[in-house]
């Protein structure tokens, strides 16, 4: 099939790689030159682990292409995607400006049937506003469809090659039928191709997004009512998730989610509440204990050092939101950064990843490390705010000679806290027993 996929930001530009790779010819658009012109040199402009075989092999093919033309997009594709970025608005509700112009210029450019796609995390009705924005000066056959994406960064081309659903909102038979057949690759496993329509599509994204952020606001809370009573998480952990209701995955407390997907999202499913009087009571206590989750571990560092952190130096392993990206938009780690240089510290920090994008945002008000070991040198504590898999088996005699006090605050659990005693090192997680 002929897809053009207009916005290759983190999602278009999986979206388009992975069509390729399924055989599909690809146009991806987007109106940023220096970007085109990179991406047309074979440089994928995002870290995204396996992304960039795909990319060389599908550009080499020359099944994946790249124009800063709108038209020559909306005129290749048959599928036309919309991956375009829907930031937040100062009340949290999503803007849909870039959304809505692409709307536009579609409506007054095509000139034959093409099923336009939304695949960013659009609010509840925006395909209709979408169809009604393109109706206003169409002079052809078209319909819009809705199929959220469920990608996890670190783990986008995977869950794109091989998803445990596809969501279709569509109330066309006709294009109901072009995208099952274009999905009909990826689900050769038995996965399903759910179809409904548009508006339950959308809300099944915001739906999922915001029940995982409760599920992990929800094993926060537990944790630190754990660390009150005595109890260990680990252990209530593991007690729960073995009920198949409950599960096992998206239980592992920490110092609160982060990202560019759950915190955007959960606000603008209350915030779409709110719009038509319904109170969303559960998403404001999830945002609100998840602003208090980044919170919890700094005092415990300020109460090790009597409250006078001026002049320590405190290691960081880990920037990132999360593992296996380099993404630090509200990232635990930078709320931690931010309370460490206020309080006088100073800051080595180490990240495999996202060490450019903190450069970035914090310059020379940090140092930074070439690898974890380093940062530690002549450091009075660790702080562990992302869980890397490189962390999670550290040689302790090195760490115990480089630090110049043996201990670790460690807010994503990576370690055992009996092993960390029997190290003779001073270890704080999280909800867990001493
Ligand atoms: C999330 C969803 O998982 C995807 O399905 C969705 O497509 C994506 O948002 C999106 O809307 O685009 P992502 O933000 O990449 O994906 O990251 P997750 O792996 O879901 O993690 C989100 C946050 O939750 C991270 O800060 C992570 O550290 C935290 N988390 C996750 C926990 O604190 N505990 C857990 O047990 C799991």
């Amino acid at each position: 099939m002929k897809i053009a996929v207009i916005g290759t930001g983190y999602v278009g530009l999986v979206t388009g790689t992975c069509l390729a790779e399924n055989g599909n010819d690809v146009l991806c658009v987007d109106i940023d030159k220096n970007k085109v012109n990179q991406m047309k040199a074979g440089v994928v402009p995002i870290y995204e682990p396996h992304l960039d075989v795909l990319f060389e092999r599908n550009i080499e093919a020359g099944r994946l292409n790249f124009t800063t033309d709108l038209k020559e997009g909306l005129d290749f594709g048959e599928v036309i995607f919309l991956a375009l970025p829907t930031p937040e608005d100062e009340d949290g509700s999503a803007d849909l400006k870039y959304v809505l112009g692409v709307a536009k210029e579609i409506g007054e450019y095509i000139t034959s049937y093409k099923v336009i796609v939304d695949k960013s995390t659009v609010p509840v009705g925006t395909a209709d506003l979408v169809r009604t924005t393109i109706e206003q000066d169409c002079k052809t056959e078209f319909d819009v469809v809705s199929n959220p994406e469920f990608l996890r960064e670190g783990f986008a081309v995977d869950d794109f090659m091989k998803p445990e659903r596809i969501v279709i909102g569509s109330s066309s038979e006709r294009a109901t039928e072009v995208m099952q057949r274009l999905y009909q690759p990826f689900v050769r496993s038995g996965n399903p191709v759910i179809i409904m329509d548009e508006k339950s599509a959308e809300l099944t994204k915001y739906a999922s997004n915001s029940f995982l952020a409760t599920k992990i606001t929800f094993m926060n809370e537990i944790a630190n009512y754990c660390q009150k009573v005595g109890a260990d998480v680990d252990k209530v952990r593991i007690g729960m998730g073995t009920d198949s209701r409950i599960g096992k995955r998206f239980l592992f407390p920490g110092i609160g989610y982060g990202g560019s997907c759950f915190p955007k999202d959960v606000k603008a499913l209350h915030k779409s509440g709110k719009d038509i009087n319904y109170d969303f009571k559960i998403l404001e206590a999830v945002v609100e204990v998840n602003e208090h989750q980044k919170t919890i571990l700094f005092p415990e560092v300020s109460s090790y050092f009597d409250d006078n952190l001026e002049g320590k130096t405190i290691a960081i392993w880990g920037l990132a939101f999360k593992p296996e990206t380099d993404d630090i938009r509200e990232a635990p780690a930078l709320y931690m950064i931010d309370k460490l240089l206020e309080a006088g510290a100073n800051v080595k920090a180490f990240d495999p990843e996202a060490i450019e994008n903190v450069k970035e945002k914090y310059g020379d008000k940090l140092q930074y490390g070439k690898d974890m070991y380093e940062v530690t040198e002549g450091a009075d504590a660790l702080l562990i705010c992302t869980e890397w898999s490189i962390f999670r088996t550290p040689n302790y005699d090195l760490l115990k000679s480089n630090l110049n006090n043996p201990v670790i605050f460690d807010g994503r659990n990576l370690y055992p806290t009996v092993e960390l005693a029997k190290q003779g090192i001073h270890y704080i997680s999280i909800g867990r027993q001493k």
